[in-house]
């Protein structure tokens, strides 16, 4: 009997967990689930006689690839896997997957809430602005940017759009203005969603040279990474510009040294942008469907690694 491991430090929602074990009862496979554990090494432990694993944002490092020996495939249900050691997996022979698109709405609908929040001065009762006819850009074009430009539209904002691997004409189609360069986003739109993923090239690339081209009253929205922000030119941007703020889904490492800067500066305690019934039900049942796939006919579509 196959044995799944679902791991999710942050747990689904009661009825999307529902949902994945009885799509593994059917199978007649064997689910456990990890939730809320205290140490890496909960999962670790609880890892070790796996032979697949659904994971958030939960880390898939050596220690959990070396400790789950019967383990084939890792499924992030969700979008960003850089919390797994694909080196590592691909050495192991692990497949690792996600679940691109299943919780994307979740996270552009939080991007507004944390906007709205923000431009109406965190509803300390004081007069704030509105989002109509402001621009916005969206730094890379994928499935939560999509979601970012529709939900835009019906605030009647002017959306700009950069990402160096889609092209005009599909931005176009989208009601998007395409621009040539990053600069250029940044240098025309007051509002700025941040869509791109943490990699090599991209971490700390949100540097101070970037961000303080924007225009007066400016705003970043990070439902992205904290990683991709230059957190030392962020703190010298707050110090520089008194209409410079910042909204994040996550604490940045200097959340503490941006205290004074409170009445601009937002973050959710806890990563929030994908945790909504709807997201969890579509990422989770995806996850579980394509751990099936992949054991009962080979289907790998969604391998990352
Ligand atoms: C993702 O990459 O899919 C999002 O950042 C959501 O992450 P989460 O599943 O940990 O909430």
């Amino acid at each position: 009997m196959k044995k799944v491991l679902i791991a999710t430090d942050k747990p689904f929602a009661k009825s999307a967990s529902d949902q994945i074990r009885s799509i593994f009862t059917e199978v007649g496979y064997n689910c456990n689930f990890l939730e809320k554990y205290a140490n890496h090494i909960d999962f670790v432990e609880a890892a070790s006689d796996a032979d697949a694993i659904i994971i958030r944002s939960d880390i898939v490092d050596k220690q959990v690839l070396e400790s789950a020996k019967k383990l084939r495939i890792v499924v992030r249900a969700g979008a960003g896997y850089d919390n797994v050691d694909l080196k590592a997996a691909s050495e192991k022979g692990v497949i690792v997957m996600n679940t691109p698109g299943q919780n994307s709405n979740a996270v552009a609908e939080l991007a507004f809430g944390m906007m709205v929040y923000q431009i109406r001065n965190q509803f300390n009762g004081s007069s704030g602005i509105e989002l109509k006819d402001k621009c916005l850009g969206i730094h890379a074009f994928g499935n939560v940017g999509k979601n970012v430009a529709r939900i835009a539209k019906g605030f009647g904002m002017i959306v700009y759009g950069y990402d160096p691997f889609v092209g005009k004409e599909q931005m176009e189609q989208e009601g998007v203005i395409s621009v040539d360069s990053v600069e250029e986003l940044y240098t025309k739109c007051q509002f700025v969603s941040l869509h791109i993923p943490a990699n090599e090239k991209t971490k700390k690339s949100i540097n101070f040279d970037l961000l303080s081209k924007m225009p007066l009253q400016a705003m970043l929205i990070n439902t992205a990474r904290k990683e991709v922000i230059h957190e030392e030119d962020l703190k010298r941007l707050f110090s520089e510009r008194n209409d410079f703020s910042y909204v994040s889904d996550i604490a940045p490492d200097c959340a503490g040294e941006l205290s004074d800067f409170s009445n601009r500066f937002f973050f959710t305690p806890k990563k929030m942008g994908a945790q909504t019934s709807e997201a969890n039900i579509n990422a989770g049942i995806a996850a579980a469907r394509q751990i099936i796939g992949f054991f009962e006919k080979n289907d790998i579509t969604f391998k990352v690694n």
